[in-house]
Formats: structure tokens, C-alpha cells, sequence
């Protein structure tokens, strides 16, 4: 790079297009239809310069619209690849809107695709990795494999959560007495796809489907709510199989569920070659989300739906659930981790989310470049971040133990009163899969009560994704009903902890303890930084020991299982 050039990333697109009136709907606000497939254009075009061949469109995130934009404004997208997987890649995108008037800007949602290298006909694509440079590159490639890892489970956290919860169906009468058959909001289309719609190898394009889909959406909201209703949100979704130039697709939409001041839409896309073909390919289903906004912008009252018995019912009963799913991940997910309260309980149908949230917070501390070396003992070396209200530490060292089993050893916090002096006990509570475990931990040290203390953790642990990656085991606590606070301890919290576990070289593992510390710790870091304590260095020793002693055990474990 010349000095003083702007670093940018190499696979940044970024797409401008001014509203147009043939862009926008009645209300003079731009068709997300149309946003939609220059967002995924945008996202195409990142996807392909890195992979340098034809990418389709395997799965689009939940999507949040933020503003409509009206006509005469500037749409302004931007997309990079996050990170390539084998054959697929993240691309994040982001949109905002301009006044060309005002010259203020504002965002108007961001989104997360999957695109997949269409690389040769036979075998499977491998793509090169990333190298991510800036600190923000560094967080997304991370946490990108979080994202993948909900993503490819999300088919079926769903059908574990529809089929475990247990739902209101009835919704209360309040100010409404509309009550609309569900029946009358059905829409179904055709549409027939012709060159422009696909790309040089004849696949439709993703975003032109999800055009359709919004637009059958909308007819069916609007048949409901008799106005003119605006998309809020789409659900995650993906596409199941490829359609050509020359298909028929045909879109089929209802109401699904209607609440007070919403409604969720259900799409489902077929496609078929000809039309006396009776068998249909399944394209993608999708769930929207509407509102109606009064003159005033505010969400107004919708008419309730009956739905139809059978299918109907279900779908019903299945868009509550959902709403409460969607509400319970946006709120994890898309807050920053600062801003989730510490005793976010924990069940069912958040533990995905719960543990994303886990995972993604401890990465994004550990992509962080401003660490400072605060003091160092014998090799064992402690870090501060400062950061607006956190003081945050890191304690690493290297040692000649085998990452793996570093990694199994420290995400059992059963042991770690045999290094930790802070521990005095730990039980483990909930094993809620493979990788994620809930702790009810009783601790030695004393609170300003002058009780001990007592906290209940989420650990989530991660093997590497990638060469390169490090084991990352992530602690959090959240609250469980089975343990509620017991008078004779003080409940303690943890933000954001845990450990980054890298194998050097054959021999050699780079151990790191991170802690985005709670006003507790304040006085642990401080004595230690300024000489007064050499506290994490006996703890850190200590956990070598340990290390050390258990790790032929764990691997005639992990042998065995
Ligand atoms: N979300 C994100 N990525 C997904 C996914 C989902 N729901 N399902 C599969 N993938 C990824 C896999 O993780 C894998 O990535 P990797 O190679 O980096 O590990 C890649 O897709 C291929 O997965 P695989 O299991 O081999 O293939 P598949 O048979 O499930 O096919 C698609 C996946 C996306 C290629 C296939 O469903 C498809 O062709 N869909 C239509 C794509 C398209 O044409 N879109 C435009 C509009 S129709
Ligand atoms: P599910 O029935 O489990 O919701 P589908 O993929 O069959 O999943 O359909 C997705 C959504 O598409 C449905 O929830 C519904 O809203 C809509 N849909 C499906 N079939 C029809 C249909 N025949 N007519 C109108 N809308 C339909």
C-alpha cells in the first residue's frame, strides 16, 4: 500500500443507486424488493472477486429494516467477504441511506449472507482462506464461524423449539374485534424465469426470488390490514436447491398469524420446467414479518386472523413460537454484549443464542488490538485493555503441553479449584450439548457482604474451525431456576471470560485467560500491575502444574471415547 492510502479491504463491493419512482411502492418509499436484490448483487459480486468463479446464494440471515427510504435518496451498500469456508463464504453487508439535501446518512439494516463457489462441475470447491487484517476484520472472521455454526443448526433448533414449547394461541380481543379468515389473504403467483433474472451460467438469482417472495408477501399483508404495510423483518432462511432460466416458480403466501401491532407472512417457493409437470422442486420458504404505520409512523392495530383447521392451525400456533425465538435473538444477538444484562436466564429456547452470544463476546475481546503489556513475571505476561467503562486483562504463557488436551482440561471447571484458588467448588448442573455446560461454581473469595460467592455459569467450548484458529472456551453466567440465590452467598457475575488455546509449534501452547472485568476485579488487576501481588502469577503456575499432571490422563480419556 503507497503511504498514507486509505487500507481497504480487497474483496469491499459497494453499490450507490438513487430511488427512483419505478423503484418504490404507493407510498413513495423504495420496495424492499428491489433493496433486496441489490443487496444481494452487492454481496454476489464480494463473493465472486474472491472466489474469482460464479457464487450462488445459499442462505440469507435474519434481516432488520431499520428506515424506509423514499424516493430521491441515495442508497449506499457495502459489501466483504467475512470469511471463506470450504466451498462457502460469509458476506457481511451493510446498508445505509443518504439525503442528498441534508447530507445526513442513516443505517438502514445489516445483513449476513452465505454464498457457495460453483467452482467446477465435479468435486467439491475448496476456497482460499482470508487473511484478515484490521481489528474489525479480524472480530467478523471470528465470530464468523459462530454465525456458521447457528446458521447450519438453525433447521433444526427450530424444529426442536416448535415442537418443545408450549404456546398461548389466543391472542386478546383488546381494542380489535376484526377477525379476518386466513383464508382471504392467500396469494399465489407464477413467475417465469427469463435470462435477466440469472446469472451467465442460467441460475436465478437469489435476490430476484426474494423479490417475488416480498412481493407476494406484501399482497397477502395488505389484504389483511387493507393498507399499505411495511416489511420489518425476514427470517433466516435458505435456499434448498438451485433454479435455472426457463423454470416456473410459483410463489405461494399467507397470513400466518396476526398480533397486535403485526403479522408474520409465510412464503414457500416451488419450481417446475414445464407446465404439465406434476412434481415440483421446493426452492425456499420464508417468514415476514409487517407493520402498518399510521401518518404519525406508529405501528397501528391489526385485524386478528382465523386460521384455516390442519396446516393452518399449526402455522398459527408455529408463527407465535417463532416470535418469541426471533425477539429472544435479536435480543442476544444483535446487542452488544455489554448491553445483554449479566442475568439473562437461560432455557430452551435461547440456549443457542445464549451460547452464540458466549462464544462471540470472548472473540470479539480477543481480536481487540489496543492490549497493553502491563507486567510480566518469568515468562508469564499480564495485559490491560482500557476501554470506555471496562478495564479488561489477559494473562498468558507458553507451555510444552498439547493444545487439545489444554483445551479439555481448562473447559472442565470441575478441576479448577486444584489451580484456582478463587474456586472452592463446582458442580455441574446442565449439560445442555457436546459443547455447552452450565456450572453452579462456589467461589472462596468474600464479598463486601463478607459472604463467599456463589455464580452460575455458561461455558461454551469451540475447537478450532480453521487451521489457525484457537480453542476458545467461553464462561458467562446467567441465571437458571434450579439455582435460584441462596442468602448465604453473595451471587456473583461474569461478563465476559475464558481462555484462547494455541499450538505454537509441535511442542508449544500458547495459553491466554481473558477477563472483561466486573467491578470485583478491579482490585485483582490493579495490585497485581502494580507490584503489590504477584497473585496471577502463582495462579497461572499453579494451572501449568496442573496442566501438566492431568495431561496423560485426559488423553488416555479422550482415546477412549
Ligand atoms: N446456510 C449456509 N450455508 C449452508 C447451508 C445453509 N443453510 N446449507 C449448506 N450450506 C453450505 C455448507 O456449509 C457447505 O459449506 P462449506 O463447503 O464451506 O463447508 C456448502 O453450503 C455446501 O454444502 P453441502 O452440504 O455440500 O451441499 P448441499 O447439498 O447442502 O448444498 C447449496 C448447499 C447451497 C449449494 C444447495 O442447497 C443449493 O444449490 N442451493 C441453491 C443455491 C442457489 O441457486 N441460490 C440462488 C437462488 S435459487
Ligand atoms: P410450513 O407449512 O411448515 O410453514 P412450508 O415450507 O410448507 O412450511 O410453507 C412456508 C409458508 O408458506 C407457510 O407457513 C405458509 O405461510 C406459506 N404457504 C405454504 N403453502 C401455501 C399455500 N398453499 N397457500 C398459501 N400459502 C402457503
Amino acid at each position: 500500500m503507497e503511504r498514507g492510502e486509505r487500507y481497504r479491504n480487497p474483496t469491499e463491493v459497494q453499490m450507490s443507486q438513487m430511488v427512483l419512482p419505478c423503484h418504490t411502492n404507493h407510498r413513495g418509499e423504495l420496495s424492499i424488493g428491489q433493496l433486496l436484490k441489490w443487496i444481494d448483487t452487492t454481496a454476489c459480486l464480494s463473493a465472486e472477486r474472491h472466489a474469482g468463479c460464479p457464487c450462488v446464494t445459499a442462505s440469507v440471515d435474519d434481516i432488520y429494516f431499520e428506515h424506509t427510504i423514499s424516493v430521491g435518496q441515495v442508497v449506499n451498500i457495502k459489501a466483504k467477504v467475512n470469511r471463506a469456508f470450504n466451498s462457502s463464504m460469509e458476506v457481511g453487508i451493510q446498508v445505509s441511506y443518504e439525503d442528498l439535501c441534508s447530507g445526513k446518512q442513516w443505517n438502514v439494516c445489516k445483513a449476513y449472507a452465505t454464498f457457495v463457489a460453483q467452482g467446477k462441475a465435479t468435486g467439491k470447491m475448496k476456497l482460499k482462506p482470508l487473511a484478515p487484517q484490521t481489528e474489525e476484520e479480524k472480530m467478523e472472521h471470528s465470530i464468523a464461524a459462530e454465525r456458521r455454526r447457528m446458521r447450519l443448526a438453525h433447521t433444526d433448533t427450530l424444529k426442536d423449539l416448535l415442537t418443545n414449547s408450549t404456546l398461548q394461541t389466543e391472542r386478546e380481543n383488546g381494542d380489535c374485534n376484526t377477525v379476518v379468515p386466513a383464508e382471504k389473504t392467500r396469494v399465489e403467483s407464477v413467475e417465469l424465469v427469463l435470462p435477466p433474472h440469472a446469472n451467465h451460467q442460467g441460475n436465478t438469482f437469489g435476490g430476484q426470488i426474494m423479490a417475488w417472495m416480498e412481493n407476494v408477501a406484501t399482497i397477502a399483508a395488505s389484504r389483511l390490514c387493507h393498507a399499505h404495510p411495511t416489511l420489518k423483518t425476514i427470517e433466516m432462511f435458505h435456499f434448498r436447491g438451485p433454479s435455472q432460466v426457463g423454470d416456473r416458480l410459483l410463489l405461494k403466501a399467507i397470513v400466518n398469524n396476526a398480533f397486535k401491532n403485526s403479522m408474520e407472512v409465510g412464503v414457500c417457493v416451488e419450481a417446475y420446467r414445464q407446465e404439465m409437470e406434476v412434481s415440483r422442486r421446493h426452492i425456499n420458504s420464508a417468514f415476514m414479518t409487517f407493520v402498518v404505520l399510521d401518518q404519525e409512523g406508529q405501528p397501528s392495530t391489526i385485524p386478528m386472523v382465523k386460521p384455516e383447521a390442519g396446516d393452518g392451525e399449526r402455522r398459527y400456533r408455529e408463527a407465535s413460537a417463532r416470535k418469541k425465538i426471533r425477539l429472544d435473538r435479536k435480543y442476544i444477538i444483535s446487542c452488544e454484549q455489554t448491553k445483554v444484562p449479566l442475568s439473562v436466564p437461560w432455557d430452551q429456547s435461547n440456549k443457542v443464542y445464549l451460547s452464540y452470544n458466549n462464544v462471540s463476546a470472548l472473540k470479539t475481546l480477543v481480536a481487540k488490538t489496543n492490549w497493553v503489556l502491563a507486567t510480566e513475571i518469568d515468562k508469564v505476561r499480564m495485559y490491560t485493555l482500557e476501554e470506555d467503562k471496562y478495564l479488561s486483562f489477559r494473562i498468558e504463557m507458553s507451555l510444552c503441553i498439547d493444545a487439545t488436551q489444554a483445551f479439555f482440561l481448562l473447559s472442565d471447571l470441575r478441576q479448577r479449584h486444584e489451580w484456582d484458588r478463587h474456586y472452592a467448588s463446582a458442580e455441574l448442573v446442565q449439560q445442555v450439548d457436546e459443547d455447552d455446560m452450565i456450572y453452579h461454581v462456589l467461589s472462596q473469595t468474600v464479598s463486601q457482604e463478607n459472604k463467599p460467592q456463589d455464580f452460575v455459569i455458561l461455558a461454551s467450548r469451540r475447537r478450532p474451525c480453521d487451521e489457525g484458529d484457537p480453542y476458545v472456551v467461553a464462561f458467562r453466567s446467567v441465571t437458571l431456576p434450579t439455582r435460584p440465590p441462596n442468602p448465604e452467598y453473595t451471587r456473583g457475575e461474569t461478563m465476559c471470560s475464558g481462555f484462547c488455546i494455541w499450538q505454537e509449534t509441535a511442542e508449544l501452547t500458547k495459553v491466554s485467560y481473558y477477563n472483561q472485568a466486573a467491578p470485583g476485579y478491579l482490585a485483582y488487576v490493579t495490585t497485581n500491575i502494580a507490584g503489590l501481588s504477584s497473585d496471577f502469577y502463582v495462579t497461572f503456575k499453579a494451572c501449568e502444574r496442573f496442566l501438566q499432571k492431568n495431561k496423560d490422563e485426559i488423553t488416555v480419556g479422550l482415546q477412549n471415547l
